[in-house]
């Protein structure tokens, strides 16, 4: 299979483990489906993680024409995902020219849907017949267990655990070590504090978090 150039769009802080992910695959597992081609950035110029800004977000338009090239969208701004869909909503990117970038550490069950532009870090555990919607990050140690619904643009932080029949809607953010409890429906655009329990339903927009969560907030935007 001929290696696939992959542009990250985004910066350090989503696209950063990408770019280890696919590194780790590439000298762990001999697995060369990707090689990283460099980022799209509209704030930043230079280098990200040691590969090239190769221009604004605006001009994947140069890049799409070359047909090795697949795009990851690794930009979640958590509680301000409102921006983040926005610029998304932008890029007139064929979905299959969005990459899905899996560590081979992680394990992915029976019947996972798995769409494009989805990554899922390593050790993370996705359980059967778990759905993934396009675009959605689980980052390293995630947990999603089985018939669970996940995204769009959703973002599972390090070590989250989304129960079984849950459902998380798009441009939400679970951050690190949250557990959003069995059957739960967690709305757009919401955030789960880091550490947070959630065993009650979490409407569109609003801030939950503690033991169990309870509302703090509703977002910025
Ligand atoms: C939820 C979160 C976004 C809130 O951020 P914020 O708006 O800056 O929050 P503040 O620090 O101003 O706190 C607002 C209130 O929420 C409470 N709060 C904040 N984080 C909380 C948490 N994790 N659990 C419980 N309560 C929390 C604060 O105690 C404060 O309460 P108060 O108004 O009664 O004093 C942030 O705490 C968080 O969890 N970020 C996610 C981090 C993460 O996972 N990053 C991924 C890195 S890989």
């Amino acid at each position: 299979m001929a290696t696939k150039k992959l542009i990250i769009i985004g910066g350090e802080g989503k696209g950063g483990p990408v770019v280890a992910c696919v590194q780790h695959n590439r000298e762990h597992y001999q697995d060369f489906e990707y090689e990283i081609y460099g980022f799209l950035n509209d704030f930043e110029e230079g280098s990200i993680s040691g590969f090239p800004i190769l221009g604004k977000t605006s001009d994947y338009t140069k890049y799409l024409k070359n047909d090795s090239v697949f795009f990851v969208f690794a930009i979640h701004l958590i509680g301000k995902n409102k921006v983040a869909e926005e610029l998304f909503n932008n890029l007139e990117i064929p979905r299959e020219r969005f990459a899905r970038i899996i560590h081979k550490s992680a394990v992915i069950a029976f019947g996972v849907k798995v769409e494009p532009g989805v990554v899922i870090l390593a050790q993370s555990y996705i359980s059967p017949n778990a759905h993934l919607k396009f675009g959605t990050l689980v980052m390293a140690g995630g947990i999603i267990c089985h018939n669970a619904e996940i995204g769009p643009l959703t973002y599972i932080s390090i070590g989250a655990i989304v129960g079984s029949y849950a459902k998380i809607g798009k441009c939400v953010s679970v951050s690190m070590g949250a557990n959003v409890i069995e059957m739960n429906t967690v709305r757009d655009y919401a955030v789960i504090a880091a550490g947070a329990v959630v065993n009650s339903n979490v409407p569109s927009e609003s801030i939950y978090g503690g033991i169990p969560a309870k509302f703090i907030r509703k977002i910025d935007v």
